[in-house]
């Protein structure tokens, strides 16, 4: 059972915009080809070299890790690479895979050059990524079968299929796993004018009516990341309905969004309540994670996956061998200002 956890509104809401199963209506705004899927333009040109070589010389593409924070498209250029290919794209995830008969299942039921997507990969039993190996390798899996003395390996052949990782940790990767991969690539936060086209192709897609400064103020309160901003249209395009006669302006997606307690800045409650604590109860830190996650009542993985890129990445937080440290940044971020001798006080 789930905890009841009165977590304030705006937490729930990244947390639920943050979650991987896909609701219908995301669905129907995930881009299906390069053309559509704006932004990451490193990575979609490595893709893009892959795709061409490989249909050109009629291969299967090689094996491919996508990592980054989650809500950034790495499901979505799974797709992407499947349609551009014509091939199928078969999913699951690493904690779905227990054990290696269930890999010989997923990948015996390949067809040559098909995609296997396997979200979540740094999740995957140890037991089982060392089949994968062989897998990505040489196409073949080991496979031992009954116990004792007649337990006997039998090979088994598999199709020649491209592996797509997807992971929100690519560090947790083993280096046996990584390496097997010929292209690693990571997707980063998208910036605001990236975002807001993103905005406005989703808004044109819903037939919502949005100015210019509405796209751009729901952009830079969606934390760098397509998910959130496609989520906050949802309530920003209810909020119109019932307040402002449809469409979305400037004015309309500010007070929307105070309404979900989400800042100019994007910042979550739950952002915020990791700085505040950082600055109150730690004089700015530096301060372990897992001590900043029991004062917040949060899982230390979801802070360090969810929460800390962005923090960092714009700075209102840094990462230092002793903990982590709040920046002035971070402190004006709450309202407070950072003094001298790590005392802080309210401005
Ligand atoms: N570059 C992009 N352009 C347009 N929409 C995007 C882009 N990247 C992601 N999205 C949207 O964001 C949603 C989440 O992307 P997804 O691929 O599921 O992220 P991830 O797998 O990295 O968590 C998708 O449904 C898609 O609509
Ligand atoms: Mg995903």
């Amino acid at each position: 059972m789930p905890e009841n956890n009165p977590a304030p509104k705006g937490t729930d809401f990244l947390a639920s915009s943050l979650s991987s199963s896909v609701s219908p209506a995301e669905a129907a705004l995930r881009p299906l080809n390069f053309t559509d899927f704006t932004g990451q333009a490193k990575t979609v040109e490595r893709l893009q070299v892959m795709v061409g070589a490989a249909k050109r010389r009629g291969e299967a593409l090689n094996h491919i890790l996508l990592s980054g924070p989650p809500g950034l498209g790495k499901t979505t250029l799974a797709f992407i690479l499947g349609n551009e290919l014509g091939r199928n794209v078969r999913v699951t995830s690493g904690p779905v895979i227990e054990k290696a008969g269930d890999l010989a299942g997923l990948l015996t039921n390949l067809e040559e050059g098909d995609i296997l997507f396997i979200d979540e990969i740094h999740r995957i039993q140890k037991t089982v990524e060392e089949y994968l190996y062989s897998a990505m390798e040489d196409f073949r899996l080991d496979i031992m079968i009954d116990q004792g003395p007649n337990a006997r390996s039998v090979r088994l052949s598999i199709p020649r299929f491209t592996l797509i990782g997807a992971t929100t940790r690519s560090g947790l990767l083993t280096a046996p796993l990584r390496s097997r991969f010929t292209l690693q690539t990571r997707l980063d936060y998208y910036d605001v004018p990236t975002l807001a086209g993103i905005v406005r192709r989703s808004c044109g897609l819903l037939n919502v009516g949005l100015d210019e400064s509405g796209a751009k103020e729901i952009a830079s309160r969606a934390r760098g990341t397509p998910r959130i901003a496609n989520n906050l249209i949802n309530f920003v395009r209810d909020f119109a309905q019932e307040r402002a006669k449809g469409r979305i302006t400037r004015d309309v997606a500010a007070a929307a969004l105070e309404l979900l307690e989400i800042d100019a800045a994007g910042l979550d409650e739950m952002d915020k309540r990791m700085l505040r604590v950082m600055a109150e109860n730690y004089g700015g830190g530096p301060v372990g994670m897992s001590t900043i996650a029991v004062a917040v009542g949060e899982e230390p993985e979801t802070l360090e996956e969810v929460h800390e890129p962005y923090l960092i990445q714009e700075g209102y937080l840094q990462r230092t061998p002793q903990g982590r440290t709040l920046t002035p940044k971070g402190y004006h971020a709450i309202d407070l200002k950072p003094l001298s001798g790590n005392q802080s006080e309210l401005l």
